[in-house]
């Protein structure tokens, strides 16, 4: 077992005084490209992370118990924009689709940076439907449980977010990165070696925290999407193309959200094309300009983020952008691993000269998504 994994079945043991039934963990992600199209029906390039959070469950009462905040609450409640809406959400959206759950009570111990765009909230979300999924018997696909992960974040959560991150920690394989067609849910795995390719995955978490569902700022996005999309008479932004743009010129920041959400779907699609070929600096060059789409015209990005992406190109890095939703959170570089030390030493004192707060860096690995780690038997 892993780490957290162990961590959360002492936890359980501790707390619940019996072994768990279940025990399962799912990663976090980072997206390589394909930033702010999975609501608009488009395309997204994620890979899952080696960083987890693990839940050990099991029947019976005495709620839901954080290993990490070392704190218990009730199963079930109102919402309190913090870590129990995520368990909470997922079985309340296993309930809005006809599934019964007996009661059930849980133990959760993670890794994955909290708060900072990689996705420890669908790490929770995900680890807890695939937990559930087994105590019940209910013989859901990774894909139906990636949807009631995303209707626990839409209608008991509040955001209005696509389907990517739980999709990426459901459904990734090791080694490679997910083309998602967040319409048709029709995946694709793009093998990423990075060792092979001589690539290192670097992240920066800038330090800078936001919640999506307290400021509103994410579904204001989601927002101006739709109306663009209607302006244009479309369903969806995945349908329109940039010489339909022009239509939209003079009605407010909708033609440049529009320009982010379709180019990026076009970056995307010759991003995965780029990896397929093993051509890491034709994707480099798609992750910059994603970048650079997402700062100018999808106004998601920070002083933070842009300061990394700019001094990592300087440095030499293949590729760099902001990943996640943006608005703080953490970047993303394709640098050679002979550059890490200097890319990162450069950026932290960068930061330190511009005021910003200390920057924190780590290397990642794509892995495999959410995996039950064992389960009695003969329940
Ligand atoms: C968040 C959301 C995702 C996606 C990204 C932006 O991570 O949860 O669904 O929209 O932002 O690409």
């Amino acid at each position: 077992m892993r780490e957290m994994e162990e961590r959360a079945v002492a936890a359980y043991r501790e707390r619940f005084g019996t072994a768990p039934e279940v025990v399962t963990s799912a990663p976090g992600r980072v997206n390589l490209i394909g930033e702010h199209t999975d609501y608009n029906g488009g395309f997204v390039l994620p890979c899952a992370i080696d960083r987890r959070v693990a839940v050990a469950l099991g029947r019976g009462p005495g709620g839901l118990h954080s290993a990490d905040f070392g704190e218990t609450r009730p199963t079930t409640g109102p919402l309190e924009h913090a870590w129990p809406d995520y368990p909470r959400g997922v079985a309340w959206a296993l309930a809005e689709v006809g599934h019964t759950l007996p009661e059930w009570r849980a133990a959760f111990a993670g890794d994955v940076p909290r708060g900072s765009g990689l996705s420890s909230s669908a790490a929770i979300e995900a680890a807890t439907a695939l937990a559930l999924d087994a105590l019940a018997g209910l013989d859901l696909s990774r894909a139906e449980l990636a949807r009631c992960c995303q209707r626990a974040e839409n209608g008991y959560l509040g955001i209005n977010s696509g389907i990517m991150d739980q999709y990426a920690s459901l459904l990734c394989q090791a080694d490679h990165a997910l083309l998602l067609d967040c319409r048709s849910l029709r995946e694709e795995q793009v093998p990423l070696d990075l060792d092979a390719a001589g690539v290192a995955l670097l992240v920066c978490d800038t330090g800078v925290r936001r919640n999506l569902a307290a400021d509103g700022a994410y579904n204001e996005r989601v927002a101006e999407c739709r109306r663009a999309a209607a302006a244009l008479g479309v369903a969806q932004l995945r349908d329109a193309r940039l010489d339909d743009l022009g239509r939209l010129s003079g009605s407010g920041v909708e033609p440049r959200r529009a320009r982010h959400v379709v180019t990026e779907d076009a970056r995307t699609l010759a991003a995965a094309a780029a990896l397929r070929a093993g051509d890491f600096a034709t994707l480099g060059r798609l992750m910059d300009a994603s970048h650079a789409s997402l700062r100018d015209d999808y106004d998601v990005s920070s002083p933070e983020l842009d300061a990394f992406v700019e001094i990592a190109r300087e440095m030499g890095a293949i590729g760099a952008r902001l990943t996640g939703a943006g608005f703080g959170g953490c970047a993303i570089a394709l640098v050679s691993p002979e550059a890490l030390a200097s890319v990162t030493g450069a950026v932290a004192d960068a930061y330190a000269a511009r005021g910003f707060g200390p920057p924190m860096f780590y290397r990642f690995w794509p892995v495999a998504g959410a995996e039950i780690v064992t389960q009695a038997r003969g329940e």
